[in-house]
């Protein structure tokens, strides 16, 4: 059984409860009379469940039900499994409320709990899943017996993936209607042991780049206020002992799944126990809950490694393969693409996409996406979002006519949206500038030159929804890109009464996933690739509707090594869209090889974004011989297993990452000389994941070699002349 539960353990402790996966152990106590549920243990698997020795519950002056006058010391200290604010935890809390006349302060303590087998999906939230064979789950019913709030703590254990996921459902069991002001996911407190967090952080065009510091005195804060997951902070964390890379070392992560405002944290305190949280940002949010209602948190997604990060990542790609994204696609080879965004930005019509998609099906490419640009009045981006009625202008004929060209020319078709905005200069403002989100009589904030819709309106939401649904059931359209291409400001709806105001960005996030899902059921065969002005809304949450998100708008191969690194250390491969595009580039204005351009989109889901008809000879004549290299390793670069061998990030010279198939029978690694240095000749690398007792060939070259030869002498990537080059090396074992 992956969860026990032993009662009566002494004096002080009731209960014990073990949570036990392939190689970790997760353990919390109730203690006390009064049921406070304490964090025992997370860490490498144990044996044994008697681990009552090192809660301290005697060292402060303990005892809260005997002895009230101390409970600011144990509140204080005790490490809690979801701490509560207001009664003497100093500590960063995890849920905070206000009742109708204005009190705060709570305290959540044991009732009762309940195993299953399984794990139940979270109302209206993208959640991880599981069959009851590979998973099972415990509901931790707390309630604080003064206002009668109960909290119910879901754990599932998946135990051969190494994984934890947790989410917290708040119940008002109480006779009055209360304000949840704070109401996060999951808490880890644990003695610091010189620890130091792993974070992601970045801005457009260069998102999720690694960041480690020291964990010290005070909170380090990674967040986001911006209504979605953000370019800027990632809803991610990792806190690893000193000294940890990617082989050895210990690893506890935490990665939300949600889409909207977070807070991450991590806190060292006054006695050096460091305490991580993580949920939905407090700032802005306040929940209204009437006797009976329920509030249901978004998940966390635990895993502990003790072989580096690179265990770590492993784990959450096998994890999120498997257990969270879903779809037509969900194990499938996607479509190799070209999109006309950097091709043709606004100015494009049928003729010209047709060029485009002529020139692609001759090279091997296998879906053309029209994007931004097509619909109402769109000839820049200030105007026409909400008009979702095809330029006719641009597309004469209409949209079924281009889609059938394209399907005749061998393509299947894809299109771009934005649903979730409206421009003040559209035909929808007009008609209802109430649909906007605003504070009624400011000035809204415009970004882009547009608003956000307000989609917590029923009416809104279906508009939208229909909207998009009609032009996928014009045509033959296999493949949406729904972008969102600004954040929330002005948080004020027309809809909405004053004191559900705080509940409109939880509410717009969970109005998008509901889309989402309508869209996934009724349009079962779509490849859906979710971008938020490249990768603002990159997140588990988009994960779980869709198997592919941009990465980013920066597609220079340089730029993408760390966004990309960044990005692989918790995503599959799978997940991340990636093209080649033109030089200089858009964003940058470098100039890189297209072989190395070539190589690096291999990483992601691979396709093109460039004007195919336009770009030199010698670029295009390489496309057939990628679209074969595409198809040789994507079932690798999809399925395997992911390690990182040297990362330019920090040595600055080079990149060095590979994929291994789970049978360990064949590798491809991707090297990557970003600048050359004078009178080195060669560089040395060693390569991880392989079969120690295996024999193995490099393609293209002589000999044979044993596993362990390759990982622990190494291999010599010799003959690299210049910057920005690339060599892929393919190891197959000997049969
Ligand atoms: C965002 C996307 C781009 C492109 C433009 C279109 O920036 O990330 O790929 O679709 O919008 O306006």
């Amino acid at each position: 059984m992956a969860i026990q539960f032993y009662q009566n353990i002494s004096d002080e402790i009731k209960g014990i409860f073990k949570l036990d996966t392939k190689e970790t152990s997760y353990v919390m106590g109730v203690v006390d009379s009064e049921g406070f549920l304490g964090h025992i243990y997370y860490g490498s698997r144990l044996n044994d469940y008697r681990l009552a020795h090192v809660l301290r519950v005697k060292e402060a002056p303990f005892v809260p039900s005997v002895n009230n006058r101390d409970r600011g010391s144990f509140l204080d200290s005790f490490p809690m499994e979801y701490p509560a604010e207001g009664l003497g935890d100093y500590r960063e809390s995890c849920i905070a409320l206000e009742t109708r006349g204005g009190n705060t302060g709570l305290s959540l303590n044991y009732v009762s709990h309940k195993i299953t087998e399984g794990k139940p999906a979270l109302l209206g939230l993208p959640a991880s899943f599981g069959e009851k064979s590979v998973c099972s789950s415990v509901e931790i019913l707390c309630e604080d017996a003064h206002t009668g709030v109960q909290a119910a703590f879901l754990y599932t254990v998946f135990e051969d993936v190494d994984i934890i996921t947790r989410s917290v459902r708040v119940i008002n069991k109480g006779n009055e209607e209360l304000y949840l002001t704070k109401v996060f996911s999951a808490c880890l407190d644990m003695d610091n042991r010189d620890f130091e967090a792993v974070s992601l952080h970045g801005s457009w065009a260069r998102e999720r780049h690694i960041q480690t510091v020291p964990v010290s005195h005070g909170k380090l804060s990674i967040e986001s206020v911006r209504g979605e997951s953000s370019h800027q902070d990632h809803p991610f964390m990792a806190v690893k002992t000193k000294g940890t890379d990617q082989d050895h070392g210990e690893v506890y992560a935490m990665h939300f799944v949600y889409s909207g405002n977070f807070k991450v944290m991590v806190q060292n305190d006054q006695f050096d126990q460091i305490r991580m949280t993580m949920g939905i940002h407090p700032e802005g949010f306040k929940w209204k809950l009437g006797p009976g209602e329920e509030f249901q948190a978004p998940e966390v997604v635990m895993t502990y490694s003790d072989e580096g990060l690179g265990k770590m990542t492993r784990t959450f790609h096998d994890f999120y393969r498997n257990h969270l994204i879903r779809g037509a696609y969900k194990d499938k080879k996607r479509p190799i693409l070209i999109n006309n965004w950097e091709a043709t930005y606004f100015e494009f019509n049928t003729e010209k996409l047709i060029a485009i998609a002529r020139q692609a099906s001759e090279l091997g490419i296998e879906m053309l996406v029209m994007d931004d640009g097509w619909f109402g009045n769109r000839f820049d981006d200030n105007r026409a979002l909400g008009d979702w009625i095809v330029n006719e202008e641009k597309l004469p004929g209409g949209l079924k006519y281009l889609v059938d060209q394209v399907n005749k020319l061998g393509l299947k078709f894809g299109i771009w949206f934005e649903p979730e905005m409206i421009s003040p200069d559209s035909d929808l403002y007009r008609a209802h500038p109430d649909w906007a989100i605003a504070i009624p009589g400011r000035v809204g904030t415009l970004s882009r030159n547009q608003y956000v819709l307000d989609l917590t309106r029923r009416e809104v939401l279906d508009y939208t929804y229909e909207s998009v649904a009609k032009v996928l059931r014009s045509a033959n359209i296999e493949y949406v890109k729904w972008d969102m291409n600004r954040q929330l400001t002005d948080i004020g709806s027309a809809y909405l009464p004053a004191e559900r105001m705080g509940e409109l960005y939880h509410r717009y996030v969970l109005a998008v996933y509901e889309l989402q899902d309508r869209l996934m059921k009724d349009f079962p065969y779509l490849l859906l690739e979710n971008c938020s002005g490249g990768g603002a809304r990159f997140d588990p949450g988009m994960l779980y509707y869709s198997p592919q998100i941009w990465c980013s708008d920066d597609t220079d191969a340089i730029e993408r090594l760390k966004i990309q690194e960044g990005t692989a250390l918790i995503y599959p491969l799978s997940a991340m869209g990636a093209h080649v595009s033109d030089c200089p580039n858009h964003t940058v204005g470098r100039v890189t090889p297209f072989e190395t351009r070539g190589h690096v989109a291999l990483a992601g889901t691979f396709g093109y974004e460039l004007d195919v008809t336009k770009i030199p000879a010698q670029d295009r004549e390489m496309i057939p011989e990628q679209v074969a290299m595409y198809h040789k390793y994507n079932d690798l670069v999809r399925e395997g297993d992911y390690y990182r061998i040297a990362s330019y990030s920090e040595n600055r010279y080079y990149d060095c990452y590979g994929v291994v198939s789970k049978d360990k029978k064949e590798a491809l690694y991707t090297f990557v000389q970003v600048l050359n240095r004078p009178n080195y000749h060669s560089r040395r690398i060693f390569f991880k994941g392989l079969d120690p007792m295996k024999e193995y060939r490099i393609e293209g070259e002589e000999g044979v070699y044993f596993g362990d030869v390759l990982m622990k002498a190494g291999y010599l990537v010799q003959n690299m002349w210049g910057d920005y080059k690339s060599r892929l090396i393919h190891i197959l074992e000997v049969s």
